[in-house]
């Protein structure tokens, strides 16, 4: 999960981070207040999960209240790269001598956590990493021991920061590193860590990512960080009926029991695709290993109103819940969605009492449902409903 600016902004106060006073604003009359409370020069700063806000015209300095409730008036419902913003942090502007680059970062191809740091850091730091890598530094970082105070020498004296910095520095990075490790982070990123005028360090922009398998057991609280108005609301109300739903953005419905089966199947309806006018998966839907009536019903329910489904597959192999009991649960979420089941249905079962899963659909003859054996004739034949 990632967070907004003014989240990670909060979690950085909490563990000691230096950071300016912000706060969230839904209107430009609260941007003024926000303006009015803070004094002086602010900053108004669009809330968007994505990067680039400055180049894109939504961080803007405001010297007075009414200047920030223009500039705030102009950013609320901005588009950024797709994001509309709803909602901007006013901040306290900082008189910014230099502007320096830090991230620490799961770094999964090396099962290590990864620093990155740089005297270069601003807006463009990306560019630097492709142009000029050897200005960022790269640091790896030993998990059972974090970013303590000598991890955080080596890591601003590989960066290069002058001397007289790097007591702060290093400071703040110990902080940050606690952050990420309390909070069970997968990203912190500070861009752009400045140094003011009068010598102080504070992180200026923060991006952090949660991990999300951390959330439920580690950090309940976490689930109030969640953006739910944001979230997709097919995946919302998947997520409310416990089911493992990624919508996607094809054609074809897809209902499966099993991680791997399910990702198989996305494949194999994606290749069948291309013969029937190029309709891809609409979905990516894990029913689990208990594939009940109530369960079927909610997963169809779900998919079922995705307006851009045309058809549904469904992919299961029947192990410790048997293809008869799917099968009823298929006959019994049909009964249950009633004059709600209106696309075709395609319906490939395997394993398990296979032929007496298949004898109940048989029997049931519903005029949506259409029987495959093989999971290419399911796929091929799902795809072709959907370009029909
Ligand atoms: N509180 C602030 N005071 C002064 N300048 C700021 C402040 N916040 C951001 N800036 C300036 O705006 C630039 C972009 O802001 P930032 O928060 O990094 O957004 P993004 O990374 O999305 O472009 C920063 O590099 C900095 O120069
Ligand atoms: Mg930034």
């Amino acid at each position: 999960m990632d967070l907004y600016e003014y989240q990670a902004r909060d979690l950085f106060e909490k563990y000691g981070v230096p950071v300016l006073a912000g706060i969230v604003a839904y209107t430009p009359e609260e941007a003024k207040a926000a303006a009015e409370k803070i004094g002086g020069v602010v900053v108004v700063k669009a809330q968007v999960k994505v990067g680039g806000r400055g180049k894109a015209g939504g961080v803007k300095v405001a010297k007075t209240a009414d200047e920030a409730f223009e500039h705030a008036s102009n950013i609320l419902g901005m588009d950024i790269k797709g994001h509309t913003v709803n909602k901007v942090m006013i901040a306290q502007g900082a008189d910014i001598a230099e502007e320096f680059y830090f991230s620490v970062l799961l770094d999964r191809a090396n099962r290590n956590y990864l620093a990155m740091c740089s005297v270069e850091g601003g807006m463009e730091i990306e560019q630097l990493a492709v142009e000029r890598p050897e200005a960022l530094a790269k640091v790896a970082v030993d998990p059972l021991v974090g970013i303590d105070q000598a991890k955080a020498d080596e890591i601003v004296a590989e960066a290069n920061f002058p001397e007289e910095l790097r007591g702060k520095v290093a400071d703040a990075l110990v902080k940050l590193w606690s952050v990420f490790k309390e909070e069970d982070a997968t990203l912190v990123e500070v861009n752009p860590l400045v140094r003011t005028g009068a010598g102080e360090i504070i992180a200026l922009d923060g991006k952090v990512s949660l991990d999300e398998n951390a959330s439920e057991v580690r950090h309940p609280g976490h689930e109030e960080l969640e953006d739910k108005g944001a979230a997709d609301p097919l995946e919302a109300k998947a997520k409310a009926a416990g089911l493992n739903y990624v919508k996607l953005d094809g054609e074809v419905g897809i209902i499966g029991n099993g991680a791997g089966l399910v990702m198989s199947t996305l494949d194999v309806v994606a290749y069948a695709g291309e013969a029937h006018g190029d309709v891809k998966p609409a979905n990516f839907l894990d029913i689990g290993g208990g594939a009940s009536a109530e369960i079927m019903a909610s997963g169809l329910d779900v998919i079922l109103n995705d307006e851009q489904v045309k058809s549904v597959f469904v992919n299961v192999f029947g192990g410790i819940t048997a293809c008869d009991a799917v099968a009823d649960g298929i006959v019994k979420a049909l009964e249950i969605l009633g004059d709600k089941a209106t696309k075709p249905l395609v319906v490939r079962l395997d394993g398990n009492n296979v032929e007496e899963g298949r004898a109940i659909l048989a029997e049931a003859n519903h005029p949506l449902v259409t029987l495959a054996t093989t999971m290419d004739e399911g796929a091929d034949k799902a795809a072709e409903l959907a370009n029909a």
